[in-house]
């Protein structure tokens, strides 16, 4: 019996030719074959002696994994740009690079934002029901009546890559921005975005639509929790395109429930999937979608690409093109 003398590596789900067909060719390849994530034992076992991984934000990447991982682990591909689901210190520590696709989804997510935020405040999916329920009878001077986006109040929490592309969306729709984040933008960037920073309750209580751009980490879990809520106008909508944890579900629920806000459109929930007997889903006023910012073919294809590119330098040894944790060398 010959052995493969390639990396050995584990793809965690398929993804896109434009980034598998290069691992297969490069490396000794188990893709799970499964439209679900492995489950944790299959994910275990899989990783087994392997050089090389490339996860999904469905899978948890810990001590365990990496101690199930073994010793010829060089690298941790992500095939995203959060990495909440990776423990990235458990990887330094072991010399484990790990990898995420930073830049190639910023465009496709703040469009979904965007597409979420005028969905919600012009009733879309209420008005495309209402048609399909065959309910459209005239044209109705007080039928699914919405809010204006145009000159209302946009608070961005997070203005990263992605929550800069949704300001500049915002301009072209005439509203004003306001932000909020750990640092705050250079003069430059708030002037070429026509952003102006507000500290976080501030932001809140003058936003007609909140936006959620940050990554989820101890500091962003339950950043919007019940206090956070209640500072909101009543005529507010949330939108979510972040990680569902930032949002305290609960307090949601009831702020959703009672009137405290208007609205959510949410992009990511906790917990993910959410069932479908759901409370969030018992609301007229929450608009669910299934964690679809990057869900568009060439956005796909270039994070297929990234993560390939993140994996075929690692398992060789060499930095990664995006390397979350540069001081593992
Ligand atoms: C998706 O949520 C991502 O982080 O790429």
């Amino acid at each position: 019996m010959t052995t493969d003398p390639r990396p050995r590596v584990f793809v965690a789900r398929r993804i896109p030719a434009a980034g598998l067909a290069r691992i297969t060719e490069a490396c000794d390849a188990t893709v799970w074959p499964g439209e679900l994530p492995p489950a944790r034992d299959e994910l275990l076992a899989g990783v087994t002696g392997c050089d090389g991984i490339l996860t999904l934000l469905t899978d948890r990447v810990d001590d365990e994994l990496l101690d199930a991982a073994g010793l010829r682990l060089r690298v941790v591909s992500n095939f995203a740009v959060g990495f909440d689901n990776v423990d990235v210190a458990a990887c330094t520590r072991r010399g484990v690079r790990v990898g995420n696709t930073p830049g190639v989804l910023t465009e496709a997510t703040a469009d979904v934002t965007f597409a979420l935020l005028l969905a919600a405040a012009r009733r879309l999916p209420e008005a495309a029901d209402h048609v399909r329920d065959g309910a459209w009878r005239t044209w109705d001077p007080l039928g699914l009546l919405g809010v204006d986006v145009h000159g209302a109040t946009l608070g961005i929490v997070g203005l990263g890559r992605i929550g800069q592309a949704v300001a500049r969306r915002a301009t072209g729709f005439g509203m004003r921005v306001l932000y909020h984040g750990r640092t705050r933008a250079s003069a430059a960037v708030e002037t070429a975005l026509g952003a102006t920073f507000a500290p976080l309750p501030e932001l809140l209580e003058a936003s007609d639509f909140v936006s959620l751009h940050v990554s989820l980490d101890d500091r962003t879990r339950g950043l919007v929790d019940a206090a956070a809520l209640a500072r909101m106008k009543p005529t507010a909508i949330l939108v979510n395109t972040s990680r569902g944890p930032v949002v305290d579900t609960d307090a949601l629920v009831t702020a959703l429930r009672d009137g405290m806000i208007a609205g959510a459109a949410l992009d990511v929930t906790d917990p993910e999937p959410l069932p479908a007997d759901h409370r969030l889903l018992g609301l007229p006023n929450c608009l669910v979608v299934p964690h679809i910012g990057s869900a568009t073919r060439a956005t796909r294809d270039r994070m297929a690409a990234m993560a390939a590119d993140n994996l075929l330098a690692g398992v060789e040894g060499r930095p990664l093109p995006t390397q979350v944790n540069p001081e593992v060398r």
